[in-house]
């Protein structure tokens, strides 16, 4: 049987994986490294039991550390894993430092490389995700797209062979979730009554000028805001916090519950990649807390608007309220894990 390394590390790499573990686990020794880069139980272990993921075969442990040092180490220690455990193919998941330092120790260990959410483009360079994003899919041997822009857009590059329209695995994971009420009872909240919103991207909570003006805007809206922490903007925003009365800051949620909060609010206000993906699925309006997306069909089509950390832009666009008629399918049918899966099976086996 052959061997496929994972590499993952961070939240959004977590769900990913759990779209494709099952089907790569039948056909494939599926071996499962954790960097360690989030390692809350929040962020990290939660969503393994979640979303029913085993426990990785390898943790390395790498931890907080700033952004450049973190890559370093992640690539170092997996190209480590890599030489010993020796893999047919190494499979990297969307843009954080665990994808880059991933794919670095793939290409390092001369190991073929997959690239899952290749070809997503904000067109910003000054988000760190941008660059992993470039720099994974120039070092990719195959490279899964979730919307046929994204084959576009590596095709501008001048990547043009391997390259192929799966369709988004966070949309096939998100389609298997069953969301319950629970959690709204739970804050004490009812459907429909309020706000969600997440803040964590580093251009807007190393800039506390920024984060300050976010948090106050949210504070302004007509209703409650339900606001999940990340560590990150918990730490920026600590002086800020307690201030706002409509705005419940709560401790990250699981997978389950981010889906139920988002399914239920009036309307979600977000600088997350992902989160703006779930919003359109659920058909609930977004407001981007950015000046660029990478995930620009969900502006085309009308669900979400880019309003920057700009207060009145928030204001005026949260009291819009007539939803968009049309609602195109960007994002496959939910099969991405089979038609990823079948690639990889023809790019091994034949
Ligand atoms: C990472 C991804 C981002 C993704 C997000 C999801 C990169 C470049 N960014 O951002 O694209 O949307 O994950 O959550 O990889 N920290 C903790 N506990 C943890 C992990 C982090 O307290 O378990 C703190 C660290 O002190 C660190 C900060 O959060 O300073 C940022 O963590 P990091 O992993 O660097 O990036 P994220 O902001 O989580």
């Amino acid at each position: 049987m052959r061997k496929i390394i994972s590499v993952v590390g961070a939240r959004p790499n977590f769900i990913k994986l759990a779209a494709l573990h099952p089907y790569l686990k039948k056909s494939f020794n599926h071996v499962i490294v954790h960097t360690g880069q989030h390692y809350d139980y929040e962020l990290s272990q939660n969503f393994f039991e979640e979303l029913s993921l085993p426990n990785p075969n390898y943790n390395l442990q790498v931890g907080s550390q700033a952004s450049s040092d973190q890559i370093k180490l992640i690539k170092s220690k997996s190209q480590k894993v890599l030489e010993r455990e020796k893999p047919d193919l190494v499979l990297v998941y969307g843009d954080t430092n665990s994808t880059v330092g991933g794919a670095q120790a793939s290409h390092a260990a001369k190991i073929p490389l997959a690239h899952v959410e290749a070809g997503v483009r904000s067109f910003d360079d000054s988000m760190p995700e941008e660059i992993n994003r470039k720099t994974v899919d120039h070092l990719s041997n195959i490279l899964f797209c979730p919307t046929q822009l994204a084959v576009k857009n590596l095709k501008n590059e001048g990547i043009k062979n391997n390259s192929y329209f799966t369709g988004d695995t966070m949309y096939e994971v998100l389609l298997k979730i069953k969301p319950s009420k629970s959690i709204l009872s739970n804050l004490g909240i009812r459907p429909k009554e309020y706000y969600f919103a997440t803040i964590h991207r580093q251009e807007n909570t190393d800039n506390l000028k920024r984060l300050k003006t976010l948090i106050k805007s949210l504070s302004k809206l007509d209703r409650i805001v339900i606001f999940p922490l990340h560590p990150r903007t918990k730490k920026s925003a600590s002086s800020t916090k307690n201030d706002y009365g409509n705005i419940m800051f709560i401790d990250p949620v699981n997978f389950k519950n981010s889906i139920s909060l988002q399914q239920n609010s009036i309307m979600i206000l977000t600088d997350s990649g992902g989160i703006q993906k779930e919003a359109y699925y659920l058909k609930i309006p977004c407001l981007t807390l950015r000046s660029k997306t990478e995930w620009p069909e969900t502006v085309a089509s009308g669900w979400n608007k880019l309003v920057d950390c700009q207060e009145k832009k928030i204001l005026k666009c949260s009291r819009e309220t007539v939803l968009p008629k049309k609602h195109p399918n960007y994002f496959g049918n939910g099969d991405a894990s089979i038609k990823i899966v079948q690639i990889i099976k023809e790019f091994l086996y034949d």
